[in-house]
C-alpha cells in the first residue's frame, strides 16, 4: 500500500506561478456515496457541500482565480421532484450560511445557466448572495445552475440572430462568440475535474473546454478534499499544454 502524502507534502509541489487561472469541476457521485452507506440520496448531496467548501478553500488558498462547479444541469430535472426539491433547498441553505464566509475570503460568486427558470426563492436568493459578494476581488466562484452547455450554445445563437437581424451585418468569429455564452467574462478552464470515475462530459462547458486538461479520480463527490484538488493541480503541472502545436519537444 502507498504511504499517505500529507496535504502539506503536496501543496510543497505544486508550483504557484504555474497556477491553473480556471477550475471546473463536474462534482459526481453523491448518490453512490449515499448508497454505500445506505442513506437517502439527499445525504449525499448534504456531504457533497461540505466537498464544495473544501475545493472553494483549496483555490482561495492557493489563489486560484477562477473556480466553476456543475451544480444542477438542465437534464437534472428529470429526478424525482423530490430529489429537486432537496436539492433546491440545500443550494437556498448553502447560499444563506456560506455569504459570510465567502465576504471574509474576499470570494465573488457567479452564476451560469438559465437562472431565470428557477424556483423564485432561489432566483431571490441568488440575487441577494450576487449582490453582497459583488464587490470581492478574490476567487471568482461560479455556480452553474440549470445549466446545460448545448442551451448556452442555442442561446449564444440566438443572441446573435437578434444582433444580425438589428444590424444588418456582424462580423461572426471565435472571439465575437464567446462574448455572447454565458461565461463572456470567465477565461476557458485550465483544469477540468470529474470525480467518481465516469469518462464524460454530460453537456458541461463544450465550447470553453476545447484546449482544457482534464483529471478524473475515482473518489465521489463527498469524499473530495484540498488534498485531491492540490494532487489534480500538480498532476495538471505536470503535462505539456500543446493546443494542436508541436510543443517544446
Ligand atoms: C451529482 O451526483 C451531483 C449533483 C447532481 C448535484 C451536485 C450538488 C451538490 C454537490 C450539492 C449542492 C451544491 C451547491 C453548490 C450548494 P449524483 O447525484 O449524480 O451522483 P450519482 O451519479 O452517484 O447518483
Amino acid at each position: 500500500m502507498k504511504p499517505e502524502v500529507s496535504e502539506a507534502n503536496l501543496l510543497a509541489r505544486i508550483d504557484l506561478d504555474r497556477l491553473p487561472q480556471h477550475i471546473a469541476v463536474i462534482m459526481d457521485g453523491n448518490g453512490r456515496w449515499a448508497r454505500r452507506r445506505h442513506l437517502p440520496r439527499i445525504a449525499g448531496h448534504r456531504a457533497g457541500i461540505r466537498a464544495v467548501r473544501q475545493a472553494v478553500e483549496a483555490c482561495a488558498r492557493l489563489g486560484v482565480p477562477y473556480l466553476t462547479l456543475y451544480a444542477f444541469s438542465v437534464e437534472n430535472w428529470k429526478r424525482p421532484h423530490t430529489e429537486i426539491n432537496l436539492l433546491m433547498a440545500l443550494l437556498r441553505e448553502y447560499l444563506k450560511k456560506e455569504i459570510g464566509e465567502l465576504n471574509k475570503h474576499n470570494i465573488r460568486l457567479g452564476v451560469i445557466g438559465r437562472v431565470g427558470e428557477l424556483p423564485k426563492p432561489v432566483q431571490a436568493d441568488l440575487q441577494v448572495a450576487l449582490q453582497r459578494t459583488c464587490r470581492n476581488t478574490g476567487l471568482r466562484l461560479t455556480l452553474a445552475l440549470n445549466y446545460g452547455a448545448r442551451a448556452e450554445l442555442i442561446d449564444a445563437v440566438r443572441a446573435l440572430a437578434e444582433q444580425l437581424k438589428r444590424n444588418g451585418s456582424m462580423r461572426i468569429d471565435e472571439a465575437t462568440f464567446s462574448q455572447h455564452l454565458y461565461t463572456r467574462d470567465v477565461p476557458d478552464p485550465d483544469l477540468l475535474i470529474r470525480t467518481s470515475g465516469e469518462l464524460r462530459l454530460s453537456n458541461f462547458l463544450l465550447w470553453q473546454v476545447a484546449y482544457s486538461e482534464i483529471w478524473v479520480t475515482e473518489t465521489l463527490w463527498p469524499d473530495f478534499t484540498q488534498k485531491d484538488l492540490f494532487q489534480a493541480i500538480i498532476d495538471f503541472q505536470k503535462r505539456e499544454r500543446r493546443y494542436g502545436g508541436l510543443g517544446l519537444g
